[in-house]
């Protein structure tokens, strides 16, 4: 007898499980004889995240508190890179378990040493903390995260990410490649998607490190101040809709001193125009990323879902990215759900911020291609935001492709209807998102282990 979707997305999961002396640690990337690239037999930490809330919504705790200490351990792996030392509070990219002809095994990590480009995995902290906050609001254990590692694991990733630097802007600045887009695609500077995971950091860390010493009590002060600048920095500054083009489009340029409306200085010139025509009267978005002159208005799925479940948004901006959804549906989620990005980089534009990638050609991969996992946030988003309609009829559609195309990694085109020309097929996050997407869509399961900002009840101004 056939399986059904979720039976097999099930099997797909149970078999990408990897055991470290006899535990469940992880799951690998992918399933298929054919790799793409030998580390998707990695367990990645922001791949693992939807797999560990299936577990946790089944009440199976045991592979991901493994995980959330495996990986606490692997910190201590860090080597010198190219002659400097990786901050502590970093987290690797992936790991995998080794084994010597004694049968001896060992953990190996990639803290951007081996990954492909050498790029930095800015956002395993940020899951990581994620998912530990997860694991004790759905398990109560708060116990692992008061022991002394995992509180000195925290105060070292908060330390790193509240040092001062050089910034001016609340938001994190980051290299190129630094979170699931791990290639060139010109998201150097504040990309949204970092942005959003910090703020479920800041969330989750100040939640789970209790009043301490001074040194503590100073980094409790500095996080919450932080949240509170990041939220109205994004909710401002990143927002775009028809109103906000408008405001855009007729900037005054070159504006000095702190009364500077447009503080950026973003020459209206610099605006694709195909925003014009394509943005709806009703939806809008936080843009892809922002800094001095320059403002990125390439829509990211995975960033405007995660604003919208962590509570970065207003509720009313939640909305209107959801009528930006239902007004574009075929470009933003078309066969396959979902578009990583929108619009994918062409011609001189696709040479010059991907240094010519053939992986991240247009429409495809990172660079406008459609990715299954990215149906769990969707999901999660719309299901939060009262939009069970849309939830459902994306949910639909990748139940009727997935198993038929052996789950795919991702989707080509500007529609997302051929299976993606180098994806891995038997990718491990695809089956977990259908999963999750399944349990916060059938049995309401979920969203409460999830970071959110409390409703305070009024909206912050939107410009
Ligand atoms: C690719 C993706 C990355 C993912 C990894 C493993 O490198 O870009 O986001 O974590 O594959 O699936």
């Amino acid at each position: 007898m056939s399986q059904t979707p979720l039976e097999e997305a099930r099997q797909l999961l149970e078999e990408s499980i990897i055991h470290y002396k006899g535990r469940p640690v992880g799951t690998a990337a992918a399933r298929d004889p054919n790799l793409a690239s030998p580390n998707y037999a990695d367990c990645f930490i922001r791949d693992f995240f939807p797999a560990a809330l299936v577990f946790l919504n089944e009440d199976k705790p045991e592979i991901v508190r493994n995980f959330l200490e495996t990986v606490l351990e692997l910190r201590h792996q860090q080597r010198e890179l190219s002659g400097h030392q990786i901050a502590p509070g970093v987290m690797p990219a992936s790991f995998h378990v080794e084994c010597d002809d004694k049968g001896n095994e060992k953990l190996v990590s990639d803290f951007g040493d081996r990954a492909i480009g050498r790029v930095a995995p800015v956002d395993s902290m940020m899951w990581w903390a994620i998912l530990l906050g997860a694991y004790v609001r759905k398990t109560g254990d708060r116990a692992l995260a008061e022991t002394d590692r995992f509180q000195s694991g925290m105060r070292q990733t908060l330390d790193l990410l509240l040092r001062d630097t050089f910034e001016v802007f609340p938001t994190l600045l980051v290299p190129d490649g630094g979170f699931m887009i791990d290639r060139r695609m010109g998201v150097y500077g504040h990309p949204l998607e970092v942005q959003a995971l910090f703020y479920g950091l800041l969330q989750t860390l100040l939640e789970l490190l209790p009043e301490g010493d001074e040194a503590c009590n100073r980094l409790r002060g500095l996080a919450a101040n932080r949240i509170k600048t990041l939220r109205t920095y994004i909710r401002i500054f990143y927002w775009l809709d028809l109103e906000r083009l408008n405001e855009i489009h007729r900037y005054k340029t070159e504006e000095f001193g702190t009364g500077s409306v447009n503080m950026l200085n973003i020459y209206p010139e610099s605006i694709p125009e195909w925003l014009s025509t394509w943005l709806p009267e009703k939806g809008g978005y936080l843009v892809g990323n922002l800094g001095p002159g320059r403002m990125d208005c390439r829509f990211f799925a995975q960033g405007n879902l995660l604003a919208i479940l962590f509570g970065l948004t207003t509720q009313e901006q939640a909305q209107e990215i959801f009528n930006l959804y239902t007004a574009h549906w075929e470009d933003l989620v078309g066969a396959m759900p979902i578009k990583i990005c929108y619009p994918a980089l062409e011609g001189v534009r696709w040479q010059m911020l991907t240094g010519s990638d053939a992986k991240n050609a247009p429409w495809s991969y990172h660079n406008g291609g459609n990715w299954p996992v990215l149906l769990w946030p969707f999901v999660a988003a719309a299901v939060k935001c009262g939009r069970h309609d849309l939830a459902e009829a994306a949910f639909e559609q990748a139940c009727n492709r997935l198993p038929k195309d052996k789950w795919p990694e991702y989707y080509d085109g500007p529609r997302g209807r051929l299976i993606g020309r180098r994806a891995n097929l038997y990718q491990t996050w695809s089956a977990t998102g259908l999963l999750l997407a399944s349990q916060f869509l059938e049995q309401g399961l979920g969203l409460d282990l999830l970071p959110d900002t409390p409703d305070t009840g009024h909206s912050e101004p939107s410009a």
